[in-house]
């Protein structure tokens, strides 16, 4: 260590390292072998989500938020990878906090951009399946035109701040040589997800394990694709590899397709729970005008050709390692 705390070696930035995804990232890249440093603000990710790794002398964690880190540019020069992760995640902090949802991703995306730039220090860009709207083609692929609703309604300020940022990533690429890669992440799940934000899979499987009703909004014929958490970190690291990303757009997510109705009844039958599903109108769960897009498949092939990488964990063994069953 330096005398300002910032390590001397080499190493990975994970920003928003404790939260659900990022956790699992710095697992990863510590098992690698490689060094980490870690900054988050714990505003959604917690010291728990690393607890495995909370000695590990590879692993340097700062608490700070991105925008205010004294030591943002030095800890950015110093990486051989930055994956920026720090985010306002989740519908229900989105429709509560669009300010701090649009502040923290635009902000904070500069910040990290304008730090890497001098350096030309390659960078991992999440942004999120949110930015193709509520578009209803079958697949989603990368050069899709993207349908967002408007700004009147709240939940559409996470689809359009994550637009910016790439649009931000994609410029910084083109005009300053920035190797940087965005990764259009879909519904990512697993063990340590919290379902405080509105993620369904841990509010189902927190429903299931109490006996209490699964809440299934609108009329759960809406159908999303699950994509384990693991699956998405070996994605995201491999695209970080690879030589030919930076300046591109890749969608990471799985191509299982499931109703939110039937991913209920499974947790239940999985579980082996004897929970009722209830039916919420969705102006009763969120406000009135409140959109949700009836399907949000991803065309994965662009990330396999780059990567040879294609998320394989099924449904029910997804389920299973969530629940803590596996
Ligand atoms: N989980 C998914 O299904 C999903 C889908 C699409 C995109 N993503 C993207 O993946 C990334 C990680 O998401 P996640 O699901 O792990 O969410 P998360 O909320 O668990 O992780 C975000 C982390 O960033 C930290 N953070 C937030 N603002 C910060 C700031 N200004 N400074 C420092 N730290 C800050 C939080 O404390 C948290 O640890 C985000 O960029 C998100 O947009 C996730």
């Amino acid at each position: 260590m330096t005398p300002s705390g910032v390590p001397d070696a080499r190493h990975n930035l994970i920003t928003g390292g404790a939260g659900f995804i990022g956790s699992h990232l710095v697992e990863r890249l510590l098992a690698q072998g490689e060094h980490v440093v870690v900054i988050d603000d714990f505003s959604t990710g917690t010291q728990h989500n690393l607890a495995s790794v909370a000695n590990h002398p590879k692993l340097t964690v700062i608490e700070s938020n991105v925008i205010e880190c004294k030591e943002l540019s030095q800890l950015v020069s110093d990486s051989t990878h930055v994956f920026h992760l720090a985010a306002a995640v989740g519908v229900d902090l989105v429709v509560q906090s669009p300010i701090r949802t649009i502040e923290t991703n635009l902000k904070a995306t500069e910040a990290i951009l304008d730090a890497a730039a001098p350096g030309q220090t390659p960078l991992l860009l999440p942004s999120s399946s949110e930015v193709y709207g509520k578009s209803a083609k079958e697949g989603f692929s990368e050069t899709d035109d993207l349908l967002i609703g408007p700004p009147t309604l709240g939940r559409w300020s996470y689809a359009c701040s994550k637009l910016m940022d790439e649009f931000l990533a994609l410029a910084f690429h083109a005009e300053r040589q920035l190797p940087v890669t965005v990764a259009r992440i879909f519904n990512t799940v697993g063990p340590r997800q919290t379902g405080r934000y509105g993620m369904v899979l841990p509010r189902f499987i927190k429903a299931a394990k109490a006996g209490e009703p699964l809440r299934v909004f609108g009329d759960g014929q809406q159908s999303r694709c699950f994509c384990h958490v693991n699956d998405t970190v070996e994605a995201m690291a491999r695209l970080a590899m690879c030589d030919h990303a930076p300046g591109s757009v890749f969608n990471i997510g799985s191509t299982e397709e499931v109703t939110i109705f039937s991913l209920a009844k499974r947790v239940i039958e999985l579980t082996g729970s004897s929970s009722g599903i209830e039916l919420v109108p969705y102006e009763k769960a969120y406000d009135v005008g409140f959109e949700d897009m009836q399907r949000r498949k991803p065309i994965i092939e662009k990330l396999e050709q780059f990567t040879g990488f294609k998320p394989a964990t099924t449904l029910d063994d997804i389920i299973r390692s969530t629940a803590g069953l596996i």
